[in-house]
This record gives C-alpha cells, structure tokens and sequence, in this order.
C-alpha cells in the first residue's frame, strides 16, 4: 500500500487520486448472483478501504469465521502467513539446525517467520524496536533471542545472539538494519528480501556498506513479492489453519476503529506504533 501512494515504477500500480485504496478485506457478503456465494458468507477479498462494494467474484474466498478471530485473514491466514512460509521456506530455504535472523518481528510477517523458522528447528533471533516488543517475541512467541534495534549496542547484541553466524536474514526493513546483519552472515547464506520498510519514506535511500559480505560469504540475496507466488502462498494455507487450530501459532492483531482512523493507523504502522498485524474495523 506504502509503496502505492508513490508516482515512481513498482510492482504495483499507483493509488489514483479520488479511488479507492487498494487493500485487503474480510467482509460479509449481503447480496449474491454468483453460485459460489451466498448472502451472509463471510470472505475474504481484494476490495479496498470502502464499506460497500461489488465484486465479479475474482480474489474472493469464503472462509470460516468460526476457526480464527476475523482480523488473523488477513494477517497470519491470509498474507502475512503466506509471506513468511515462501519467504523462509522457498526463497530463504531455511534448514533445521540453522540460524535464522527476522527483522520487524513482532510485526504480521515477522511474528510468522520466527515461529514457523521454531517449528521447523531453527534458532531464530528476531530484531524489533522497543524492549515490549522484544519481550513478546520471546516470551510469548519463543524465539531465542531478540535484538532491540532502538537500544545501544544493537551490533554486539546480535554478535553475542548469533554465535554460529546467520543462514537465513529474512529481511523486512533494509537499509542500516540490513547492513548490519551483513556483518553476520555465513558461506553460501540466503536473505529472502522481504521488503523495506525503513526506506519507504526516504528520499535519499541508505547505501550498505557492507556489500563486500555478499561476495566473501557467497550470499544469495532474492526479493520476492507474494503476486508471484500464489500458488506457494495457496499451498501454505491449509497448513497454516491446521497449525493455528492445533494452537501452535500465536498471533496479535492492532485494531484502528472507523474508516476516518485508517490514515492514522498506516501511518502509525510506518512508524512501528502498531504492535502485530494492523487493521481497521469499518464497520
Ligand atoms: N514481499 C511481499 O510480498 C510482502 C508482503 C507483505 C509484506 N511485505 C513487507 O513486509 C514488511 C513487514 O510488513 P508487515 O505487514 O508484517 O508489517 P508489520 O511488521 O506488522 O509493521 C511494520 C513494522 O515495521 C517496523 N519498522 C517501521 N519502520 C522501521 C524502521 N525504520 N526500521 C526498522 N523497522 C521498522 C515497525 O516495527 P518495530 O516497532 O519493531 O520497528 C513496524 O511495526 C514490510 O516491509 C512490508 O512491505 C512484503
């Protein structure tokens, strides 16, 4: 969505002025003249920050308001879930045994990231801004480490938390966060670029000096952007239920109340005021 409201090339079209703006929904259908929906099937669907819309039915899912509370669609079911599955799995191909290190931890994506990266055998160190959030991720997600990246001594903290190095950066930030897990990284370790969120908003974007460690450390760096993966995030759902319903996710939603709150809230979700996935309740 950030990355829409800016007139410059990426892999998403521009917001126009005076349209809706794009957005994930879970909603409530009231009226229906296609077979696979009916009046008071709950969905999920690609309709954006509006409380009325009609749609011909494409990028829309019924799904079961009883296994989840609403808000974890479009979160921990929905993109956030998915992204962290291709990321650490297809792209970042994180093995058991391995390190893993995930930026804005607490956060939608990264909260997923760390637990499935436990699940699967990892060590994983999370790196999040502010000692709650750092609290959360370890406490209640189980991660082994978390790095306060707003603390002083964030280089020798992540030292100290990764002795064996880092495999698997699954990168949600960039810029000065990046860099220094640069310093980190081992032989032939991946970074699934996730996205770059320090940098949304800068006009003068921040250069890595440690680029070198790409070339010593044979580093495979590879972004990705879920629109590509569909089929991936598609086959990641079903487990991500399964797991949800058996409680081996935890999951923290924010809630902004009222369409007039939805700037507020994205704007403070740029800034890290959100703590796990932000949503808008519209209605
Ligand atoms: N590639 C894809 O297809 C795809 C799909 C979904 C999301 N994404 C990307 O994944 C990232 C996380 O998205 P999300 O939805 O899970 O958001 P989120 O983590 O729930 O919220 C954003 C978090 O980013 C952190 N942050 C903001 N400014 C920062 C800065 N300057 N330095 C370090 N951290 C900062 C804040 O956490 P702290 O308080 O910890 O700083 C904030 O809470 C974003 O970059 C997003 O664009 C990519």
């Amino acid at each position: 969505m950030r990355s829409r409201m800016d007139d410059v090339k990426s892999y998403a079209p521009s917001a126009v002025v005076g349209q809706v703006m794009m957005g994930a929904v879970v909603a409530e259908v009231m009226e229906s003249r296609n077979p696979k929906f009916k009046a008071g099937d709950t969905v999920t669907a690609r309709q954006g920050w509006q409380l009325y819309s009609v749609s011909d039915g494409r990028d829309m899912a019924v799904m079961d308001p009883s296994a989840a509370p609403l808000p974890w669609y479009l979160g921990l079911l929905g993109g956030g879930g998915t992204t962290a599955w291709v990321g650490l799995f297809d792209i970042g191909k994180a093995k058991a045994g391995e390190t893993v290190v995930v930026s804005a931890a607490s956060g939608s994506v990264g909260s997923v990231v760390g637990q499935l990266a436990k699940l699967h055998g990892c060590r994983v160190v999370g790196i999040a801004g502010g000692p709650e959030k750092c609290g959360y991720c370890v406490d209640d997600l189980g991660f082994d480490a978390c790095i306060d990246y707003k603390a002083n001594g964030m280089l020798a903290n992540l030292q100290a938390a990764t002795p064996k190095g880092v495999d698997v950066y699954f990168d949600n930030v960039g810029g000065e966060i990046l860099d220094a897990v640069l310093t980190r990284m081992n032989p032939h370790s991946r970074i699934p670029l996730c996205g770059t969120i320090s940098q949304y908003d800068k006009t003068e974007p921040y250069g890595i000096r440690n680029f070198r460690s790409f070339l010593v450390n044979r580093i495979l760096l590879q972004d990705f952007v879920m629109t590509d993966y569909r089929e991936e995030g598609q086959r990641a759902q079903p487990w991500l239920l399964q797991a949800v319903k058996d409680g081996k996710l935890k999951y923290r939603v924010s809630v902004a109340e009222g369409l007039a709150a939805a700037p507020e809230a994205f704007l403070g979700m740029l800034k890290g005021r959100n703590f796990g996935k932000q949503v808008v309740k519209l209605s």
